[in-house]
């Protein structure tokens, strides 16, 4: 699909349609008022006999309105009485792609009024909502197949909204990168498939390690190289580098990623019914991809590490059993009571890793880590749990700018105990009570005191049934908004 700025006057031909506004009380915008009046008052009849209001999200489809050349109209619904801010614009740019994108037209014009940022959220909106992960299907019907080629997005200063785009594309794209890592099966993706594919990231100008299982021995990662133990595939710890500030030796950030390519539960096996989800299990490593994809595609000023802790935890003769005690890169021992509690066991020794090595300003964790935050949560909200107030209030609002919120739940000592074994420095399950929270306890003891939130996507990485036009069901890519805007709100400059 292709998306370009055209002029403000520009028609919409024989297979296009035709976008436009309509607020509170279906008062329509001025480019809505001039279709209507061309085609004898058509949107306003259809909005009649439809119950179109123009409420949010309300879209109202008119085929083959006379006096047109349109194959169709769509009127999108904003609310509000006339004041067209960017995020509206980008959520009713994706409403009316999803409206028509199979509806056989091959074009839409979008005509949403405003400025050159305005337009430039419009073409971010589609561009997002535009995704589909449709690698692997080779007999889809074409009448199945989306059939918009063309986006067409009006602007007063064509020009200038192409440039305004050129500063919101790279975050689509690394989106977009973020989507197709989630999808992938463990098949394709595994370890080493992962970290090659962010090795190919180096095109951005990011440095990109990759750290094998011997190396990992020799730092004394034992709590990683455990939960990869019993996979036929090499685990992986990639270290993702962006020296994008004015001063390349200005102390950097970090965003760490839970990477389990597929997450079986290992000995501690998990039920077959809804077993193919953990091959998800891998959205905070994605995100954190996602996100240095964006910095480095955007050319961010500032500083910043990603690492990513890869493995599969498999079932296998060599694989941990529990009961056992593995000693982690912290010094500090682990009786895996629970293979299936294996995300904490990876993050623990990523975490140390990268405060050791790199010393950051602070940590960001994202991990799919927890059935329990999605009892807790419901789908609309990951958990965030942090030792710092202020980096929590900044990611919170980060989060609500984005349509990323996060909830921060609390880390109470008292729950320490839960995390207690009586033959190893912690257990890495705490029982049923809690089990968010007492996860965050663990990685908590693997931070050394540095600033640090944890973000428990498993709520969110992954949607069905979406309510937000420009992620359509399926991976989310949920953290690389947040993230790149925690970024350039307040660490950038
Ligand atoms: N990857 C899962 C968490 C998960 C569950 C993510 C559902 C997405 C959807 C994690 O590794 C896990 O298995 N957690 C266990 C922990 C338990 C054994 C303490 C869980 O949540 O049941
Ligand atoms: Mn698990
Ligand atoms: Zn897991």
């Amino acid at each position: 699909m292709r998306i370009e700025f055209v002029p403000a006057d520009s028609q919409a031909g024989a297979t296009a349609a035709l976008a436009v506004l309509a607020y509170e009380a279906a008062a329509l915008s001025p480019e809505a008022k001039a279709v209507n009046d061309a085609a004898g008052g058509a949107i306003v009849r259809a909005a009649a006999g439809g119950r179109f209001i123009g409420a949010k999200g309300q879209v109202l489809d008119i085929v083959a309105p006379a006096g047109l050349d349109a194959a169709r109209v769509v009127v999108i619904g904003v609310d509000g009485s006339g004041v067209v801010e960017p995020e509206t614009v980008e959520i009713a740019a994706a409403h009316a792609y999803n409206a028509v994108k199979t509806s056989g037209v091959t074009e839409l014009l979008l005509k949403l009024g405003g400025d050159a940022e305005t337009a430039a959220r419009v073409a971010f909106g589609v561009k997002l909502a535009a995704y589909r992960f449709d690698r692997y299907r080779t007999t889809e019907k074409a009448e199945k197949k989306p059939s918009v080629a063309t986006v067409k997005v009006a602007a007063a200063d064509p020009a200038k909204a192409q440039k305004a785009f050129a500063a919101l594309e790279p975050i689509a794209d690394a989106i977009l990168f973020s989507r197709d890592l989630v999808s992938e099966p463990a098949n394709i993706l595994h370890p080493e498939e992962f970290a090659a594919r962010v090795k190919g990231l180096e095109s951005l100008g990011l440095e990109v390690e990759i750290l094998g299982e011997a190396e990992m021995a020799k730092l004394g990662m034992g709590s990683l190289l455990g939960v990869g133990q019993g996979s036929v595939r090499e685990s992986q710890l990639v270290v993702a580098k962006w020296y994008g500030a004015a001063d390349k030796s200005a102390q950097p950030i970090a965003f760490v990623g839970k990477g389990v390519c597929f997450d079986t539960g290992g000995i501690s096996i998990k039920p077959a019914e809804g077993m193919e989800d953990m091959k998800w299990d891998m959205g905070g490593a994605a995100a954190v991809a996602g996100v240095m994809h964006a910095l480095a595609g955007r050319k961010a000023k500032v500083n910043a590490i990603g690492v990513l802790g890869l493995v599969e935890n498999m079932p296998d003769g060599n694989a941990q059993r529990p009961g056992d005690v593995v000693t982690s890169m912290s010094g500090q021992t682990i009786e895996v009571i629970n293979t299936d509690a294996e995300g904490r066991l990876v993050l623990a020794d990523a975490l140390w890793y990268t405060q050791d090595r790199f010393k950051p300003k602070f940590m960001v964790d994202l991990a799919t880590l927890t059935g329990a935050i999605i009892i807790s949560l419901g789908n609309d909200y990951a958990g965030l749990f942090s030792n710092n107030d202020g980096l929590s209030e900044k990611l919170l609002a980060a989060g609500d700018a984005e349509r990323e919120p996060l909830w921060r739940l609390p880390l109470p000592k008292a729950y320490e105990k839960q995390i207690e074994s009586p033959i190893a420095d912690m257990k890495n399950i705490g029982g049923r009570p809690a089990g968010s929270i007492t996860a965050g306890l663990f990685l908590q003891r693997f931070v050394n005191g540095v600033p640090w939130a944890h973000l428990d996507i498993a709520s969110t990485a992954w949607r069905k049934g979406s309510s937000d036009p420009t992620v359509p069901d399926g991976a989310v890519g949920f953290g690389v908004r947040l993230l790149n805007r925690l970024v350039a709100d307040a660490y950038e400059g």
